[in-house]
């Protein structure tokens, strides 16, 4: 027999209850959710498939564990107080839960009986250890039959432009793009993440022109980003110095005409301007980057290959590895070319002076017009996305496209998922497993430098920032091993904890100060948390020689204070809450529940002592603190974190 099945006959329960989609080996709350399921339909004779899904969690523990609304049980033509009444009224004595309590009427509560509780849940966290809230069955195709295989899911995230800023943008792209690819993952689904980088157009031609004046192999090779950038900025300086120059002769030779003057030096003067100017170089080395000539395709190569490099050594600081670097440089002409072809032949395009355009606002006003196709012929922004969705299907026949880019380009993608579906076909089946994840402004994002111009100085300066305020403990300080690691660590987790806090589409102010306080809802805080747990279990350590390494095997009726109880309530929790954040794929969700249990957490010490207290009472509830620590540690690597041991 095992384990769940002995736990369960020991408080009176013959066999597991197991409702369809319920995973009692899993998520203690849906051995709850089916044994009240089937005892309520026997009460009501209501269809067990309609009582299920109603029986939902509650945000506060005084609500209940699990509650139901009465009038979901669509149960017409009924008086539903005195419904719900009788319903409590016939609800029998149960092992596992106290007898329904009523609120406002029509809503039923029911509370779990805590003894069988905590040892089905602590049993099942200690036993799962850190897969204890995840389910690898729900990514399958077909989740009743494991040879169905995993879903797929595609996920374009962070994708900065190189030898350009990574902006805030980007940084959001990054940490809520690292989230969900970890979510899917932790759902069973194959996730493959791609790093869409800007690396063409003509602006690549500038770059390339730049590195040819102002470059430096160098250089280069120790900071390709940043010297990369800075010459991008040096030569587009000169190109708009260009500019304003034949501006200004311009404005002359009207002048001069208006006069009756001779132009004709001026005029001569003009031509060679633009004929030498850096756009009109810029343009043919892009060319031939276009048509392939391998001087050029090596340097810019080059620049591509360095800079990933670079990309890879900051995305492992957030614990972030891609499956695939792309980029808009991959995509092939022929792609897309065979996208435009069939854009033109299924009519939904027109010439526009040598342009090719397609009018969207048939389909929706706000979609107006857009560019496909420049008049000689190259390709844009989003002709390489349509190139590249194509791409990403016959690559990987995904089940789902995710596009995790800011609010600022939400034209941009629903133009793309339009023009995808009104080409109808296989396209239109790709647009139909299309998503766009997006998100709002970072306000305020400044280094202490000034403006923010890399991803790595941001995570520099609030690393630095950390370290200080580390330091003003200089007990603990002198603990930590690694203390700039640890800084470095939990900067980034102050980072990303600010970022999640609210909802994707809210704006923040990116704030220094706050973000890296011990106090309130911070990354710090929950590390700090976390280390706590790791300490209380190393003190017990040290005073206890003989813990025994499986702690489900002490005595878990000791923990009968309400604050142990209320606890196990709230780790019991964790799976529905990753049930909930995989429907709406905001990382608040997860933070939410984990502050929740820091509270409980911190307030929990004063009464339930570990150290010092007798033998098997220190053993029940070093058993509830390791799996706290579990539980939040999941909760932090599913979001991102690396969860600290001291700091
Ligand atoms: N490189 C783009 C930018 O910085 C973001 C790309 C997002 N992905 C996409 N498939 N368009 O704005």
């Amino acid at each position: 027999m095992d384990d769940l099945s002995r736990t369960l006959q020991q408080v009176g329960l013959n066999t597991v209850p197991q409702e369809p989609n319920c995973f009692p080996t899993i998520n203690p709350f849906d051995i709850y959710r089916s044994h009240i399921t089937e005892l309520l339909a026997e009460i009501t004779g209501v269809d067990k498939n309609i009582i299920l899904p109603v029986l939902q969690t509650t945000s506060k523990l005084e609500n209940g564990d699990l509650q139901m609304a009465t009038p979901a049980l669509r149960q017409k033509g009924k008086d539903m107080k005195a419904y719900t009444t009788e319903i409590v009224e016939k609800f029998p004595e149960s092992p596992l839960v106290k007898p329904p309590v009523i609120v406002n009427g029509t809503f039923i509560c029911f509370f779990f009986k805590p003894e069988p509780l905590i040892s089905l849940t602590l049993s099942t966290i200690l036993k799962a250890g850190p897969s204890y809230g995840f389910n690898p069955s729900l990514g399958l195709k077909d989740p009743s039959s494991p040879s169905s295989g995993p879903k797929k899911m595609v996920i374009d995230f962070s994708s900065p432009n190189i030898a350009k800023p990574f902006h805030a943008g980007h940084l959001r792209s990054t940490i809520i793009g690292g989230f969900l690819a970890n979510v899917y993952k932790a759902a069973g689904w194959d996730v493959v993440r791609l790093n869409y980088l800007g690396d063409w157009g003509r602006q690549y031609g500038i770059l390339a022109l730049g590195f040819q004046k102002f470059g430096s192999e160098e250089k280069l090779k120790e900071d390709p980003i940043g010297h990369l950038f800075n010459v991008y900025v040096e030569i587009s300086r000169i190109s708009a110095q260009e500019e304003e120059d034949v501006k200004s002769k311009n404005e002359e030779i009207l002048k001069l005409k208006e006069k009756g003057e001779d132009v004709s030096k001026i005029e001569a003067e003009v031509r060679e301007i633009e004929e030498n100017s850096v756009n009109e170089r810029a343009r043919n080395i892009f060319k031939s980057m276009v048509n392939g000539e391998p001087e050029a395709i090596a340097t810019w190569t080059r620049f591509r290959e360095l800079s990933i490099k670079k990309y890879q050594e900051t995305y492992a600081r957030l614990n972030i590895k891609f499956d695939v670097y792309s980029g808009e440089s991959q995509i092939s002409e022929e792609s897309m070319a065979t996208a435009v072809a069939k854009i033109k032949e299924a009519g939904l395009s027109e010439d526009s002076q040598g342009a090719t355009i397609i009018n969207l606002t048939k389909f929706n006003k706000k979609l107006g017009k857009a560019l496909i196709q420049k008049k000689d012929g190259t390709s844009l922004y989003l002709t390489r996305d349509i190139g590249a969705a194509h791409e990403r299907w016959n690559n990987y026949k995904p089940d789902r496209l995710v596009y995790v880019v800011a609010s600022q380009q939400d034209l941009h993608l629903a133009q793309l998922f339009q023009i995808l579906k009104a080409m109808g076909g296989e396209a239109k089946e790709i647009s139909e497993r299309c998503q766009h994840i997006n998100f709002g402004m970072v306000l305020g994002m400044s280094t202490r430098k000034g403006t923010v111009k890399f991803l790595d100085d941001i995570l520099r300066d609030v690393g630095d920032k950390m370290h200080e305020v580390m330091k003003t403990n200089e007990g603990k300080y002198a603990q930590v091993a690694d203390p700039l690691r640890t800084a470095d660590i939990l900067g980034i987790s102050a980072v990303i904890v600010q970022d999640m806090k609210g909802k994707r589409v809210n704006n923040y102010h990116f704030d220094l100060d706050r973000m890296t306080a011990f106090e309130g809802d911070t990354g710090p805080y929950l590390q700090y948390a976390h280390a706590r747990l790791c300490s209380i279990y190393r003190k017990a350590a040290e005073a206890t020689p003989d813990i025994p390494s499986d702690l489900t095997t002490v005595d878990l009726s000791l923990l009968n204070e309400s604050h142990a109880i209320d606890l196990v309530r709230q780790l019991a929790a964790w799976p529905d809450v990753f049930l909930t954040t995989l429907k709406t794929q905001e990382p608040t969700t997860v933070l939410m529940y984990l502050f929740k249990m820091a509270h409980a957490l911190s307030s929990s010490y004063d009464h339930l002592q570990v150290v010092g207290s007798e033998r098997n009472v220190m053993l029940a509830r070093l058993a509830l603190y390791s799996a706290a620590r579990q539980t939040l540690n999941n909760g932090m690597r599913l979001l991102g974190l690396s969860p600290v041991e001291r700091m």
